[in-house]
């Protein structure tokens, strides 16, 4: 039986790391590296080396990327099941600069012709205890994950990452718990509750206000907003806290020396997907807790996929 399922994108991300991010009309100058990405397959590592089953539905091209993305899903033991497309497989072009922070272009290629027909015969998706899905591919394919996972009675994780113009309110229906960033809670605020807030103003909203925010845009579930520096704020549906004792509440992030922040919210997605299923009784906090500092670990290398941390690794780092 499939623990996590992953489905979603796989990118060969191209990525420059330089002091400063180019500005409008600059150039600069970078050191070059490639490597595995794409917000699925970064989530679905994490999952695996966290110490979960994985399966991984994505769509590939074929080509040198394609085959990258197989050895790499075996070599963590993830099941990778790939519709085929004639598109070429997914890419990324990522600035790194030297605080970590990144800019990201994503080419989808053949992320964008992931399709309901595909997801809708993976067997797995109904063996799912916890099914993760983010906004690379395309939604009509994404719903359909999570109304299979859902209807088997797992737990359905929406990353709404990228931010996308495109949601619904019954694709955020689908899921149990939404895990914006703050610019993705932002857009998702601006298109479904017309409440214009900077990613800036949001940041500094106390535990009240951005409460109440997160009950307006996500009544029935859990909402997991992911602040970078400033930590993780959850809250709750009051009719189901995860075994929770409050409704609402803040984790600080966990130090880090940073170098590229580039998937630290797929490691955080990864890790939560795997702690849930290895421990589905304990409170939600305690998830978050080894999310968070999963997450945090993993900003300590650089690249994406190659730079999920294994289990024994936030072991060694944090304790158990
Ligand atoms: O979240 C990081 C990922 O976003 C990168 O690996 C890149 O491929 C883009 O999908």
């Amino acid at each position: 039986m499939a623990e996590v399922v992953v489905v979603g994108s796989f990118n060969v991300d191209h990525v420059w790391r330089c002091p400063q991010l180019p500005e409008p009309g600059e150039t600069r100058g970078g050191d070059y590296s490639t490597g595995p990405g794409g917000k699925g397959f970064n989530q679905a590592t994490a999952a695996a080396r966290a110490g979960a089953k994985t399966t991984f539905f994505c769509a590939l091209g074929a080509d040198t990327g394609a085959q990258l993305a197989r050895t790499l899903a075996a070599a963590d033991g993830i099941a990778l099941h790939d519709q085929c497309s004639d598109a070429p497989t997914g890419t990324a072009g990522i600035f790194v600069d030297a605080q970590g922070r990144n800019s990201i272009v994503m080419g989808a290629g053949a992320n964008a012709t992931l399709s309901p027909g595909f997801v809708g015969g993976q067997r797995a998706i109904a063996d799912a205890q916890v099914l993760l899905a983010q906004l690379e591919s395309p939604l009509d394919a994404i719903a359909c994950a999570l109304t299979l996972a859902r209807a088997a009675g797992a737990v359905a994780i929406l990353n709404p990452a990228p931010a996308d113009a495109r949601t619904t309110p019954g694709l955020l229906a689908l899921a149990d718990i939404l895990t914006p960033n703050e610019s993705e809670f932002v857009a998702l605020l601006a298109r479904h509750l017309d409440t214009q807030l900077g990613a800036a103003a949001v940041t500094g909203l106390d535990d009240a206000n951005l409460h109440a925010l997160a009950r307006r845009l996500f009544s029935h579930g859990t909402l997991v907003l992911t602040l970078g520096a400033g930590g993780i704020f959850v809250s709750h549906a009051a009719s189901n806290r995860r075994g929770d004792a409050a409704d609402c509440y803040r984790l600080a992030a966990e130090p880090a020396q940073v170098v590229d922040t580039t998937g630290a919210g797929d490691a955080c997605n990864g890790a939560l997907a795997a702690s849930l299923v290895d421990r589905p009784d304990a409170p939600f906090a305690e998830h978050l807790r080894f999310a968070n500092r999963y997450a945090a670990l993993s900003t300590e290398r650089a690249g994406a996929a190659i730079a999920m941390p294994r289990l024994a690794e936030v072991v060694a780092r944090f304790g158990a």
